[in-house]
């Protein structure tokens, strides 16, 4: 099978940060893989921009070397993507360059103009202000930024008021790149084009929901940023959040951008809070000390920051719940980490056990069903159900899945998330992207547990690298009669 490829109008993308991290990794490697899919149109261009002096050749080369380096290939492709791009330096904060910004767009008249901030979030409102000034805020222009957007409430409001001040919301892209993976859009697919699920979706049917983001990396070189943040501000208010809107929501009425963020939005307005009244119970933070991962030894958080006393937490398990017809009583397992003993990324929906057994104790234990949706590694659905032994002999019961391996049933390469992004803000397609209320209401659930954490002052509960981490994650499920699932069966 191979994959559709849908054409987008021309375009100039404008990427501010081009020199950057994100740019390099992410931004540059999935463009030229769109160009090498052929859904890039002849006007299709690339513009960086940064504040240091280079020359086009300089940042061509640094944009080939970035393809190369991030899973793409040398030839002719290459040679057209590279054709492609160009590079301005530009003071983000300052007034130079801009002029020169502003002339080198309009020689594109009747493109979409895709504008992507790929730099520190500082930056958001100085370039919204002058894109304003220098006329590159009309109606054929878009905005992108990307997390974090805020460290709380108070400063996201601003991030958002900054950005508002010049583009409509309708032209405002927020990136969760977690909302571009294949698994993530396929849980829609799952529950709304499909009869089966959606009237077991509840709380008759529906015993508790883990959703897991779990790295085997540490922090890397991202330890300055890192330490600002920490897993609850970094992971859990927008990708889990956004993960356990799209299990929980109701059925939008369409997949038009606003259909389906209204359904979004009323679950986390739903979200029942954590405060200092409960937040001892409900959440567990850990930080990773020195341990072994991949099967070498890897050094603690504290010695990669080079500071003994950070708080930081890279850990955090939580239990949620949402407080409307559909979901209450239902709790939501929710744990992301650094350095944990593996990289996956899984739902796991467990449903209640059948309320009778009409097979007697020789046929072994019956185990609840488990819909686990994988996001990463080895991408798939597994629906477990407990079937008949195969054999003589009488009843047997097994509890084994119904296993749907995306690599194993459809012979396509996965395109990465900011491919299908990017192409999406091209198409001015926003549902994939966080509207401004969202963002709002996921940190308005967020800073009362940053507030109580502040409030308890005790530091994280240690775990070592590559374990699951700290034993009271684990205590925090056992103690309802659940366990985690490590490995989706
Ligand atoms: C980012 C976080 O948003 O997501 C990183 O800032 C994290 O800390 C990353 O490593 C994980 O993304 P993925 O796609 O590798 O699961």
């Amino acid at each position: 099978m191979t994959s559709r490829v849908i054409p987008v109008p021309p375009f100039v993308l404008t990427v501010f940060g081009a020199t950057g991290d994100l740019a390099s990794r992410k931004l540059i490697p999935a463009l030229f893989q769109r160009d090498l899919a052929g859904q890039l149109p002849d006007e299709a261009n690339i513009l960086g921009v940064a504040r240091r002096a280079m020359t086009p050749e300089a940042f061509r080369d640094h944009a080939r070397a970035a393809v190369l380096e991030h899973g793409g290939t040398s030839g002719p492709v290459l040679d057209r993507f590279l054709a492609r791009i160009d590079y301005l330096a530009v003071d983000a904060a300052g007034d130079d360059g801009w002029d020169a910004l502003a002339a080198r767009l309009g020689g594109f008249a009747g493109r979409v103009k895709v504008h992507y901030l790929a730099t520190a979030p500082q930056l958001f409102g100085p370039i919204c202000e002058r894109l304003g000034r220098f006329g590159l805020a009309g109606e054929d222009a878009r905005v992108v930024v990307e997390k974090p957007i805020g460290r709380d409430l108070a400063s996201a409001l601003e991030v958002n008021r900054v950005v508002g001040e010049v583009f409509s919301e309708d032209r405002v892209y927020r990136i969760d790149h977690y909302l571009g993976k294949e698994t993530v859009q396929n849980l829609m697919a799952l529950r709304f084009a499909n009869a089966l699920f959606e009237p077991l979706w509840n709380s008759a049917h529906i015993d508790h929901v883990q959703i897991t983001v779990a790295e085997s990396l540490g922090v890397e070189g991202r330890a300055g940023y890192y330490d600002t943040a920490g897993t609850l501000r970094d992971m859990v208010q927008n990708h889990l959040l956004q993960l356990l809107c799209l299990v929980a929501m109701e059925p939008p009425p369409s997949l038009e951008a606003d259909a389906v963020r209204d359904e979004k939005l009323k679950v986390l307005r739903a979200l029942k809070p954590i405060d200092a009244h409960n937040a001892g119970h409900l959440t567990v933070r850990g930080q990773y000390r020195a341990g072994a991962s991949a099967g070498g030894a890897v050094p603690g958080y504290l010695e990669e920051l080079g500071s003994a006393t950070s708080r930081t937490e890279t850990f955090v398990a939580l239990k949620a719940e949402i407080g409307n017809w559909r979901w209450a009583g239902v709790p939501f397992y929710l744990r992301s980490g650094k350095r944990l003993a593996a990289r996956v990324s899984e739902i796991v929906v467990g449903f209640r056990p059948v309320p009778h057994s009409a097979f007697g104790e020789g046929a072994g234990p019956l185990q609840p069903n488990q819909l686990v949706i994988r996001l990463q590694p080895d991408e798939g659905v597994k629906l477990w159900l407990m079937i008949k032994d195969p054999g003589p002999g009488g009843i047997r019961l097994t509890h084994v899945p119904l296993d749907m391996t995306f690599a194993e049933a459809f012979k396509v390469r996965n395109a990465d998330a900011y491919e299908r992004l990017l192409l999406d803000v091209v198409r001015g397609n926003q549902t994939l992207f966080m509207r401004r209320d969202e963002v709002e209401a996921a940190w308005r659930w967020i800073d009362p547990i940053l507030e109580a954490w502040r409030g308890m002052d005790e530091p994280p509960r240690s775990y070592a690298a590559g374990t699951w981490g700290p034993s009271a994650a684990i205590a925090l499920i056992e103690r309802d009669g659940r366990t985690w699932q490590e490995d989706g069966a």
